[in-house]
C-alpha cells in the first residue's frame, strides 16, 4: 500500500445536485445559492451545482439557470452540472457551467428508467454533445450502476470497461464510476479501479459511492488504495436517484474528509467549515441527516476527564 502522507485527494461535492434532487421539498433558490457559496469557501475541488434536466422529471432542480447565475464562483472551484441530453447541453453552455457531467448507465434497464433510451443511444448522444461543446468546457462522463444495477443485477467489469473504452474513443478524458444504489463492495471496488487505472493511466477517474448498504467509506478506502484521488461525496450524506428503487444517500462528505485527514491524506478541505454548514442542513432540507462526524465531532475532540 502506498503512503497516504500528504497525498492530494480531490473532494467533489454533489449534495446540491445528487442530494437536492431526492428531497421532497423544493429548497428555495436563494438558500441554494447561499449554501453553494458557503461550500465554495471550504476548499472543495468541485461542486456539482444542479442538473439541466426536465423540470417535470426533477422539479427540485428546475431553477438551475438562476442558481448558476447567482452563485459567486471561486476560481479554485470547478462548477459542474449534470446534463442528460442535447437540450440540457444547450442550457448548460448558456449558463456557463465549468464542467458538463454527461450521464449514462452501464446497465440497460437503469438507463431506460433514468434516461428513457438505450445505452447505445446515450453513447451516440454523447458524440453529438461533444461535437457541440468543442472546447467550450470540459466534459465528464458518469457511468451509473457501474458496480451493479437494481434491475439487471450484476454488471460485469468487461461491460464497464467497454463503456469506458467507447467514451475514451470519443475523446472524453474524465470518467466517474458510480455505485448508484450502493451495491459495490470493497473487493470489487479494488478490482475495478485497479483495472481501469492500469488500462487508462491518463484518465481522470472519480469514484462516486452511495452508502445505501453502509459500505460507502469502506469502498472509498478501497478506491484510494487502488490509486483513485477524486471522490464525489455529499454533505450530510444526502442523495439518491429518483429512478432507481431503494436508492439512498451518497457517502457523506464530512465523514469522508475526516477519514482521509485522519489517515494523513491532504484534502485541502477545511473540515470545521464543512461541519458548520452540515449543522445547518437539517433546517435546510427539513429532516435529520446521516453524517456521523457532525454529531460526534472530529477524532481530535477531547472531553474533560471526570473528576475523582
Ligand atoms: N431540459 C429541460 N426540459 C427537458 C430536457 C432538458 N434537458 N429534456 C427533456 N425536457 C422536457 C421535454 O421537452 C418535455 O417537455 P414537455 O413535457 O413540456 O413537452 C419533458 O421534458 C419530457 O420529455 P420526454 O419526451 O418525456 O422525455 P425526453 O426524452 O425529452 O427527456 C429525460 C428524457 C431523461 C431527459 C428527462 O426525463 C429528464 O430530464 N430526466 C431526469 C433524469 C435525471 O436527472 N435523473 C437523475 C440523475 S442521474
Ligand atoms: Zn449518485
Amino acid at each position: 500500500m502506498q503512503s497516504a502522507r500528504g497525498k492530494r485527494i480531490y473532494v467533489q461535492e454533489v449534495s446540491a445536485r445528487d442530494g437536492f434532487q431526492m428531497e421532497a421539498i423544493f429548497v428555495p433558490t436563494d438558500r441554494k445559492v447561499d449554501y453553494i457559496d458557503r461550500l465554495s469557501r471550504t476548499g472543495l475541488a468541485k461542486i456539482e451545482v444542479s442538473s439541466f434536466v426536465s423540470p417535470s422529471a426533477i422539479p427540485a432542480l428546475s431553477d438551475a439557470e438562476t442558481v448558476f447565475q447567482r452563485i459567486t464562483r471561486v476560481p479554485e472551484v470547478e462548477y459542474a452540472a449534470l446534463v442528460p441530453n442535447m437540450r440540457g447541453c444547450e442550457r448548460a453552455l448558456l449558463a456557463g457551467v465549468g464542467e458538463l457531467n454527461l450521464v449514462m448507465s452501464a446497465s440497460e434497464s437503469h438507463n431506460r428508467a433514468n434516461l428513457r433510451m438505450s445505452c447505445g443511444e446515450s453513447l451516440a448522444q454523447f458524440a453529438v454533445i461533444l461535437d457541440r461543446v468543442g472546447t467550450a468546457a470540459p466534459v465528464n462522463a458518469s457511468l451509473s450502476t457501474a458496480f451493479g444495477c437494481p434491475f439487471d443485477g450484476e454488471v460485469p467489469l468487461s461491460r464497464v470497461l467497454e463503456w469506458i473504452s467507447l467514451c475514451a474513443n470519443l475523446g472524453i478524458g474524465r470518467i466517474s464510476l458510480c455505485d448508484t444504489t450502493g451495491m459495490a463492495n470493497p473487493a470489487q471496488v479494488r478490482d475495478v479501479f485497479a483495472t481501469v487505472r492500469n488500462r487508462w493511466p491518463g484518465l481522470r477517474v472519480t469514484a462516486h459511492f452511495h452508502n445505501t448498504r453502509g459500505m460507502g467509506l469502506a469502498n472509498a478506502l478501497a478506491a484510494v488504495e487502488s490509486g483513485v484521488d477524486r471522490f464525489d461525496a455529499s454533505l450530510g450524506g444526502l442523495g439518491g436517484c429518483p429512478f432507481a428503487p431503494g436508492a439512498t444517500g451518497n457517502v457523506c462528505t464530512e465523514d469522508l474528509v475526516h477519514m482521509f485527514d485522519a489517515m494523513g491524506y491532504d484534502t485541502c478541505v477545511d473540515l470545521d467549515a464543512l461541519l458548520a454548514i452540515s449543522k445547518d442542513l437539517p433546517a435546510l432540507v427539513g429532516h435529520d441527516v446521516s453524517g456521523q462526524v457532525v454529531k460526534a465531532g472530529s477524532y481530535r475532540r477531547r472531553y474533560a476527564a471526570p473528576s475523582r
